[in-house]
């Protein structure tokens, strides 16, 4: 969908727009595409069988496709036992309407497109799906081995949409090195390990919109480097939460704003995880949030433990405007729904918190901390500065209006890692009380 259109038809648009930097999506509509040529798989030797080999049909469909068109994946059930690398495209679609099953072993990417440009990624019905049957690979090599399901390499002009992708054996969908894109209406639903990411993106001009993802990693995270990345209508429905990072030597990310977002059993709401390294991270707004259920809520942490410290005094953080969080963290005397951890090698600058009411669900009291970080609002010093320790206070009094809707089907419990994960329809809401800015295929 053409930002240009939204623009036009939406008002409350520009302000939140103004984070990208132009127009994302695909140049051609899908059905000019479609007009010019169709090149459906089971022409080239793919079967419906969930036994013969995908991977070479549709290297073949793309062949004949790529220059113009939509490959089509009729609906049915696919085996995928090779793996394909889709290059070279300009003004071609892949109309995925069927069940794409991983059979194959190999790590690297199942579908890898890149060096492409106005080009569309989709599902014409939102049934459209990739089962990674990661379960597999978990219990016969373990955790961080197999393929990614999706990845997109300088694409240009591009969507993708309305498709699940399920259970990875290694991370979901990233987008690397991508110019103007969006990507929305997606369910991701993985197993609960690390490794098994939603969407990372480190690209150029990207929207991200109405996705949901389950597993125990990154949610849709922001690596670097990245600039003019807006990221909405986000639900992280049992999952490790959204992220910046993590984040090493001359980091470049700006122009980043995170809102709707809703988070619900995840480890965080948002991180922003560093040790050393060096670059910057500016210009990022984070409003909306709504969380339930998680560890952390607001968690920005330099001193990442989960890393090794890479050499520099630090990334620079500055300009972060936070605001309206509500809802409740699971133990905020444990953890606290603010932690704000700055390198002492390169305090934050302008940091501002408004409208930041969270509650604990355990016990009566939650913590507030900050290190070598400026700006305004909650515990962080006023000005700028040289570092200082960690400085913690404690509330023993939920803040006024802290309480925030729930998402009528936040997930129970986790899928595990090591049965079969069910394919999802793709969600309705993704934020409670928001529609899909895009109506979802086939609903
Ligand atoms: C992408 O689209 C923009 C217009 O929206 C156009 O100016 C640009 O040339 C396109 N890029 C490519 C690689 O076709
Ligand atoms: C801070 O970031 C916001 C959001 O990107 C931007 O609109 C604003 O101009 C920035 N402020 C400064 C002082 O750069
Ligand atoms: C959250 O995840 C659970 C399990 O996948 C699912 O049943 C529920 O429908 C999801 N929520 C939404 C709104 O899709």
């Amino acid at each position: 969908m053409r930002l240009s259109i939204f623009l036009s038809a939406v008002a409350l648009l520009p302000a939140a727009f103004a984070q990208l930097s132009g127009s994302v999506g695909p140049t051609t509509k899908t059905s000019a595409k479609r007009a010019t040529k169709t090149c459906d798989v089971t022409k080239y030797g793919a079967k419906a069988d969930k036994t013969t080999d995908i991977g070479p049909p549709l290297a073949s469909a793309w062949a004949a496709c790529q220059s113009g068109g939509i490959v089509i994946i009729p609906a049915g059930d696919y085996a995928m036992k090779t793996w394909v690398t889709l290059k070279n495209g300009k003004g071609v679609g892949i109309q995925l309407d069927g069940i794409i099953y991983r059979t194959g072993t190999d790590g690297g990417n199942m579908i890898m497109i890149r060096d492409t440009t106005d080009f569309e990624f989709f599902s014409s019905t939102g049934k459209g799906a990739i089962q990674g049957n990661g379960y597999e690979i978990h219990a016969s090599q373990g955790q961080c081995k197999g393929a990614r399901l999706l990845r997109t390499y300088k694409v240009t002009n591009f969507s993708v949409h309305d498709i699940a992708l399920v259970d990875s054996p290694m991370y979901h969908y990233s987008l690397d090195t991508c110019t103007n894109g969006e990507v929305y209406n997606m369910a991701i639903r993985g197993g609960e390990w690390g490794c098994l990411d939603g969407i990372d993106v480190w690209s150029n001009n990207i929207w991200i919109h109405d996705v949901m993802v389950t597993n125990k990693d990154e949610c849709v995270t922001v690596k670097s480097p990245a600039k003019n990345i807006l990221v909405e209508n986000i639900y992280c429905n049992w999952s490790g939460g959204s992220a910046f990072g993590s984040l090493g030597a001359d980091t470049a990310i700006s122009q980043v704003v995170y809102r709707n977002i809703y988070t619900w059993k995840s480890n965080q709401m948002l991180m922003v995880k560093s040790y050393g390294g060096s670059g910057y991270v500016e210009d990022v707004v984070l409003e909306n949030f709504i969380g339930h259920g998680n560890a952390y809520a607001l968690d920005i942490d330099q001193y990442w433990s989960s890393m090794s410290k890479v050499d520099g005094n630090g990334v620079q953080l500055s300009n972060f405007t936070i605001k309206n969080w509500k809802g409740t963290e699971a133990n905020g005397a444990s953890r606290g729904p603010i932690k704000i951890a700055c390198a002492d090698g390169a305090p934050c600058t302008d940091m501002k918190i408004s409208d930041f009411a969270m509650w604990t669900e355990t016990g009566s009291k939650q913590t507030l901390t900050c290190q070598s970080a400026y700006g305004s609002g909650a515990c962080l010093k006023a000005g700028t500065g040289k570092s200082y320790a960690m400085v913690t206070s404690t509330q023993t009094a939920a803040t006024a209006g802290y309480t925030a809707a729930s998402m009528a089907a936040d997930l129970k419990s986790a899928f595990g890692t090591t049965k079969s994960i069910p394919i999802p329809a793709l969600p309705t809401s993704y934020y409670p009380g928001q529609k899909p800015i895009s109506a979802v295929a086939g609903a």
